[in-house]
């Protein structure tokens, strides 16, 4: 299959035409790679079961990993599901559109096959101009994983796109770079107290001062221990892998705020990088900003700002897919702290490394 390229001219402000083709293709049962203000997602029609299983196909997905149903607006969310809990409403109101993905009781329109199997489903509205009128155009709820191959880190542009998909889907649409970079927050609103399944960009202090109590799914806090189902089926996988065995250092006491524990932090990154080159690997380093020029060996990719862990999250993906261009046998990163967005960026980061966490 040929993959069709569509480049957005202004990705803030979209035309129609633009859209349209990809928008038909969608409702006619293809797939289209598009962007989103999180992460470039890839979508199928979420009513059609057909549509769901090639987009299972196309990333080697484990098909009883279950898809979220992307809408363009509120009106879009009611035959969805069976009921909207109090919850709901008031993180819609405060979030929607944007990086929010809350897990509904499902209607009986959405088939087992878009849910895993499920009698819940996962809705989001994006805020990205693109990704939402590509929606309303599509006239469907838009079933969209991450546009990457099962395994590798989620695509942040067009290019990521291409490499995982070319040939595989009827079209990509280039809206360009996406904004926040890691994959939306997923609450459960379907049990007493809300829980979040997956840290993003709305925080858990963003989430507490909307609805007061929160609760979070300790699968997504440590390694998961035997016998522990995470509920986001997709959290059990060996997820956002780079092809590079990556281990993550921290201060002993984990205190990022703390410069003594930093400069701890920052020699260990050096001096397991420096026993991996002495070997003969390839070793990279994953530095910020701020410690860039404290490091001598390796190949040295500033992650982004510690002072603006927007900037991290940003380029997280981007910077473990060149360490798989450039063949990389080992990568040591520094570590964040787990407030606000830290969260995100430490579950993602320490889950790329298989929760293989050295003390500094
Ligand atoms: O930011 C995002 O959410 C991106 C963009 C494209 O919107 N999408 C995304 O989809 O990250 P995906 O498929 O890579 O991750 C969806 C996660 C998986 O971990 C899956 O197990 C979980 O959501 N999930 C989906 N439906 C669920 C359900 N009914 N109950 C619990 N977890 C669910
Ligand atoms: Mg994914």
């Amino acid at each position: 299959m040929e993959t069709k390229l569509i480049q957005i001219k202004y990705p803030k402000t979209p035309c129609d035409e633009e859209l349209m083709e990809g928008a038909k293709i969608l409702r006619e049962g293809g797939l289209v790679a598009f962007p989103t203000e999180t992460v470039y997602g890839l979508g199928a029609n979420a009513l059609d079961e057909e549509a769901a299983k090639k987009i299972y196909a196309a990333k080697g997905r484990p098909s009883d990993n279950p898809l979220i149903a992307h809408v363009s607006c509120m009106e879009e969310v009611y035959p969805l599901v069976s009921w909207v809990p109090e919850a709901a409403k008031k993180l819609a109101q405060a979030f929607w559109p944007g990086p929010l993905t809350m897990i509904f009781p499902k209607s009986g329109i959405v088939p087992y096959g878009t849910t895993g199997g499920l009698d819940t489903v996962a809705v989001r509205m994006p805020s990205d101009p693109v990704a939402n009128r590509l929606i309303a155009l599509a006239r469907v709820p838009v079933a969209a994983p991450s546009a990457n191959t099962s395994g590798r880190p989620s695509p942040t542009t067009a290019q990521h796109v291409l490499q995982d998909m070319a040939g595989r889907i009827e079209m990509i649409i280039d809206g360009g770079p996406v904004g926040i970079g890691v994959e939306s927050t997923i609450v459960d609103v379907s049990v007493d107290v809300p829980t979040v399944l997956r840290p993003g960009a709305i925080t858990m202090e963003m989430l507490e001062e909307v609805l007061g109590e929160i609760a979070i799914d300790p699968a997504i806090l440590g390694p998961m221990a035997e016998g522990i189902r995470p509920k986001a089926p997709g959290m059990k996988y060996k997820h956002y892998a780079p092809k590079a065995d990556l281990t993550l250092v921290e201060p002993q006491d984990g205190d990022l705020e703390n410069p003594e524990g930093i400069k701890r932090m920052i020699a260990k990154v050096q001096e397991l990088a420096e026993e991996k080159i002495a070997a003969g690997y390839q070793v990279g380093v994953i530095c910020t900003d701020e410690s860039r020029e404290l490091y001598k060996n390796g190949m040295v990719q500033s992650i982004g700002s510690r002072a603006r862990r927007e900037t991290v999250a940003h380029n997280l993906y981007a910077v473990l897919r060149e360490f798989d261009d450039r063949k990389t046998d080992y990568i040591f990163s520094e570590s964040f702290s787990e407030d606000h967005l830290g969260q995100a960026i430490m579950n993602r980061l320490s889950k790329a490394a298989g929760y293989h966490i050295i003390k500094a």
